[in-house]
């Protein structure tokens, strides 16, 4: 499709995520011959760059972030020249004056009114303000073809999520709203849909009567590195669980729209978040652990505890690391549990989800069934990205034995290169669907569903918050809780 010519504003522009994620992104589309045919990036920042020394930063951190540094010069010296750099103020209205002189030159040079982006990559307290500026000056008013993108964190708890989502209500339409859970645009993320419901082998198979519980991890080997004062105020159920792992249980679990489009995409994950159900306070310690890294070893290298990094408050109960149980009540998924784990400085970096199918205890195959293992269907998102179908065969010989084998798809194979999450995401804000973004009603879903948790950890004493060395794969507290139901954590690392 042809994309309208777009003007790009990313306030924030001299920041870490346009630095390392955002300019790589837009270069590689428009090295794969993505952007518009017209557009121009205006990078907003509170530092004075001149335009040269702006666009030589960024070529740089291209040749250090991005995952293509083997173009050629000339592509480099004609995308540079839709950067613009602009030294702004985002609390002084003169700024959005100036900035509404940048994008109607740019409307002018087009000799159409482009459509614009607005990137706010911003601290949340600046959120107020500036969706105010936009509005006061007029500069996102066109409903369907101005559009206004967002990181989290979308609020704190609930209540804050709201009370944003009601401010950014009053300045524009949630249509015109992109909410970005970067995970939403990772390849093995999406491609739990397509292969759910582009296939008919599986989709049949996809409930309690057949699957026996399912899990997924997010394991980080980083700490929190230099994010320390950030991290000591969100944890990881906020930072992780309240979105990128919800949001991947939200592919796993959905119901098939009636169409795949947008719309009904999310109106079928809100459905599933508002059947998640709801922990009581009484229960979270059955239902959760929560835990903290001790200094350790990673890699054959001393790590410091999490208490001992820069930021953090040495006397912090935040939570570095969360596992906990989830039931779905609705038919498909009664009776199925469904547990999470995600945590920093563990032993290596590994997201998988793995659905564990039920056991043929009650067939009467000849083998000695104590050899006869469950079938495992294993989507390992990263660093491996692959999937995974564990079954069993005979193994050969005179006799009946049997042997685990596994079927496998292997991404790397078929894509070595390919895109990454942020690309995929902001040709999707280019193009206008929203498909990959969070509506304003799954974030307060996802809010209510860890909100009883929060809160008791904050301000109750009933839940301990245990530790893990730094390099393991967190406290055995975490395996206890599988283990009261004859589970364990499935890994293929
Ligand atoms: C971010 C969290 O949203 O996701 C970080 O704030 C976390 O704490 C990161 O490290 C993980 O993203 P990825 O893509 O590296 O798995």
């Amino acid at each position: 499709t042809l994309i309208k010519p777009t003007s790009i504003v990313v306030f924030g522009g001299t920041g870490d995520l346009a630095k390392r994620k955002l300019f790589p992104a837009f270069f590689n589309l428009y090295i794969d011959g993505r952007m518009p045919q017209q557009f121009q990036i205006i990078a907003l920042g509170r530092q004075k760059y001149e335009l040269e020394a702006f666009r030589d930063y960024v070529h740089d951190n291209i040749m250090a972030f991005s995952r293509n540094t083997n173009f050629l010069p000339e592509q480099w010296n004609d995308f540079k020249e839709h950067i613009t750099f602009f030294n702004a103020n985002i609390n002084d209205d003169q700024s959005y004056q100036e900035l509404r002189g940048l994008v109607e030159q740019n409307d002018a040079s087009w000799g159409v009114r482009g459509n614009r982006l607005f990137y706010l990559s911003i601290a949340p307290n600046f959120i107020d303000k500036v969706s105010t500026g936009l509005k006061n000056f007029g500069l996102a008013d066109n409903t369907t073809g101005d559009r206004i993108i967002f990181e989290k964190p979308f609020g704190y708890d609930k209540s804050s999520a709201i009370e944003l989502n009601k401010l950014l209500a009053r300045t524009f339409h949630e249509e015109q709203i992109y909410r970005i859970d970067h995970y939403l645009g990772k390849e093995t993320v999406q491609n739990i849909l397509a292969f759910r419901f582009g296939n008919s082998i599986f989709e049949p198979l996809w409930n309690n009567r057949h699957i026996d519980s399912v899990q997924i991890t997010v394991a980080e080997q980083v700490g929190v590195e230099n994010r320390g004062e950030y991290y000591d105020h969100s944890g990881a159920l906020r930072d992780m669980i309240q979105n990128h792992l919800l949001q991947i249980l939200c592919m796993v679990a959905m119901d098939a729209p009636n169409e795949f489009e947008s719309e009904q995409i999310r109106d079928k994950k809100a459905e599933l978040l508002k059947s998640v159900r709801r922990i009581k306070r009484e229960d979270i310690n059955h239902y959760t652990v929560r835990a903290q890294y001790a200094a350790g070893t990673i890699n054959g290298q001393a790590k410091k505890g999490y208490k001992e990094e820069p930021g953090v408050n040495p006397n912090s109960t935040t939570e570095t690391f969360v596992a906990m149980k989830f039931y779905i009540d609705n038919a498909r998924w009664q009776g199925v549990p469904f547990y999470m784990r995600t945590g920093k400085s563990l032993r290596q970096k590994h997201s998988a989800v793995v659905i564990n199918f039920k056991d043929i205890t009650k067939t009467k195959f000849p083998a000695n069934r104590g050899d006869i293992e469950n079938n495992q269907l294993t989507i390992n998102i990263q660093p491996e990205m692959d999937i995974r179908l564990s079954f069993m065969t005979k193994q050969p010989g005179l006799d009946m034995e049997m042997k685990p084998a596994e079927m496998v798809f292997d991404y790397f194979q078929c894509a070595p290169n390919s895109p990454e999450a942020y690309e995929t995401l902001l040709l999707d804000v280019l193009d206008g669907d929203s498909t990959l973004f969070m509506r304003s009603d799954q974030v307060e879903e996802a809010w209510d569903i860890i909100e009883t948790i929060q809160d008791e950890w904050e301000h109750g004493d009933l839940s301990p918050i245990y530790t893990y060395p730094a390099g393991s794969w967190g406290p055995e507290e975490a395996d206890e809780l599988l283990k009261r139901q004859g589970h364990r954590w499935l890994s293929s690392v």
